[in-house]
């Protein structure tokens, strides 16, 4: 790769102007990551960057694939792109990401869309830079949609905030719920080696980064490919054991996985934010057992308790999916009664959508559209009414709270999140972004909290 980086560079350096590149990312935060991946790159081969597609002389759209609507806003996008590419005929266009991985994507591509130059897969990030040497020597088009690579060292990220850092720990899937792309998008499990992993987030912390998302599709799973034994609880232990002012966060853990010692982790740690976003996805077991997520409702109940047990109220979030292939009104409802029972602090709820390739999309669906739709907005009332019940225990409390920016209310609101991953929101100045303080919570509101910074 070194090679190609150089040569590209080269190439480059003749030009009047430094070129400059857009990259476009959609999705989860592992597809952030990608893209600040991709960025790091594009910057060691001598571009500059840009968030201006009509500046641009290379646009990278790094694309999800999770459901069918974020495929058609990329496919939105690239018609947007046309005539950027009808002015300025030496544009290169590319595709990232997971859609890069559907043959029926790649075809429509080819059909619909021939002025994308680079498909590049989610596992073939470092041929970037032969694929573009080509282009740049005249070639139309570049293709190269591998998934599954091991894991790299090689690539850096360029940050986009300098006090949260995303950390990826492992990449891939192995548990192919029925729903979901994700396997095949993303290829089977892979760790990162935990002594790398130790490093860079010790550089982080040194570097004043106050908040360390690791992140995996399921990082419950971390350490079971590699060799010595290593598990998540004990990653979670020694990155904790780290000196320094900062919380560690994580996603996504499967309950499948989500053990008492790893609950125990959490609780004894000094940095691990006290919530866990545990994705139940529905509240009957006859649709978690069609979903292939290998627990029932009892045994995500048992892990619920636990955590409750050790801190009352240990903050809990959720992702439900809404309108699984002939979910019928008993198996929503029962739904509705487990969001009721365990009091989730935030629920991300999705409409099902098929997924080419997937064993749900082979499905005869008759539940009609109509109804998912109404599900939906029953879910979202529901839980705007137990996130406000909810959020009324924190009043009167004082909470640590990290500022990530100024508030949508605009000066001389901030906002923040606490260690509990609640929205927090008080007035101050805009120099304590980056920093932590104690919030005397004083008001409640369906999505967050707010109150009065303590000095
Ligand atoms: N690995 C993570 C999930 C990543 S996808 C986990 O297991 O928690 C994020 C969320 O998208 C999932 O939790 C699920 O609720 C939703 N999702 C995945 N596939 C979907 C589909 N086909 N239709 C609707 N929602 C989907
Ligand atoms: Fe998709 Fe299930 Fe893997 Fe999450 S655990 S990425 S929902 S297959
Ligand atoms: Fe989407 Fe790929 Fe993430 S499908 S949710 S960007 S792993």
């Amino acid at each position: 790769m070194e090679q190609e980086i150089q040569t590209v560079r080269e190439r480059l350096a003749a030009s009047d102007e430094q070129p400059l590149a857009m990259v476009q990312s959609f999705g989860c935060q592992l597809n952030m990551t990608d893209g600040e991946k991709l960025k790091w790159l594009l910057l060691s081969m001598g571009y500059g960057l840009t968030e201006e597609p009509e500046q641009a002389d290379l646009i990278l759209l790094n694309t999800c694939a999770v459901r069918e609507h974020a495929e058609d806003r990329v496919f939105g996008h690239l018609g947007q792109l046309k005539p950027y590419k009808q002015k300025k005929p030496g544009l290169i266009i590319g595709l990232c990401g997971c859609m890069t991985a559907e043959e029926p994507v790649r075809e429509k591509l080819k059909a619909s869309y021939p002025y994308v130059n680079l498909v590049v897969g989610t596992g073939a990030l470092e041929r970037l830079p032969a694929m573009l040497l080509e282009i740049l020597g005249g070639k139309k088009h570049s293709v190269d949609a591998t998934v599954q690579s091991a894991p790299s060292e090689e690539l850096s990220q360029v940050r986009s905030c300098s006090f949260k850092a995303s950390v990826p720990i492992m990449y891939g899937c192995n548990n192919f719920c029925t729903y979901c792309i994700v396997p095949y998008v993303r290829g089977r499990e892979r760790s990162r080696d935990p002594k790398i992993i130790e490093r860079q987030v010790r550089e982080l912390v040194s570097q004043g980064c106050k908040e360390i998302f690791l992140l995996g599709q399921n990082v419950n799973s971390y350490g079971k490919d590699l060799p010595d034994g290593i598990r998540f609880p004990e990653l979670l232990r020694r990155l904790d054991a780290i000196e320094g002012e900062y919380w560690i966060r994580f996603m996504s853990s499967h309950p499948k996985d989500a053990t008492p010692e790893l609950i125990d982790v959490i609780c004894n740690s000094r940095h691990v934010e006290k919530h866990l976003h545990l994705p139940v996805q529905s509240g009957s077991d006859s649709i978690l057992h069609a979903m292939n997520r290998c627990y029932t409702v009892k045994k995500y109940l048992e892990t619920v308790r636990y955590a409750r047990s050790r801190v009352p109220d240990f903050a809990l979030t959720t992702d439900i999916i809404v309108g699984f292939p002939n979910e019928t009104d008993e198996e929503f409802s029962a739904t509705l009664g487990l969001l009721e029972q365990v009091g989730f602090d935030n629920v991300y709820s999705f409409i099902y959508s098929p997924r080419s390739g997937t064993k749900a999309a082979q499905i005869a669906d008759h539940t009609p559209a109509q109804v998912k739709t109404v599900r939906m907005q029953q879910l979202l009332a529901q839980q705007r009414e137990t996130s406000t019940r909810l959020y009324r225990r924190f009043l009167g409390r004082t909470m640590q709270v990290l500022f990530e920016g100024v508030s949508r209310k605009g000066e001389p609101w901030l906002t923040g999140k606490s260690t509990e991953g609640v929205i927090v929101e008080a007035k101050g100045d805009p120099s304590r972004i980056g920093t932590f303080a104690d919030v005397h919570i004083e008001e409640t509101k369906n999505w967050a909290v707010l109150g009065t910074i303590l000095d």
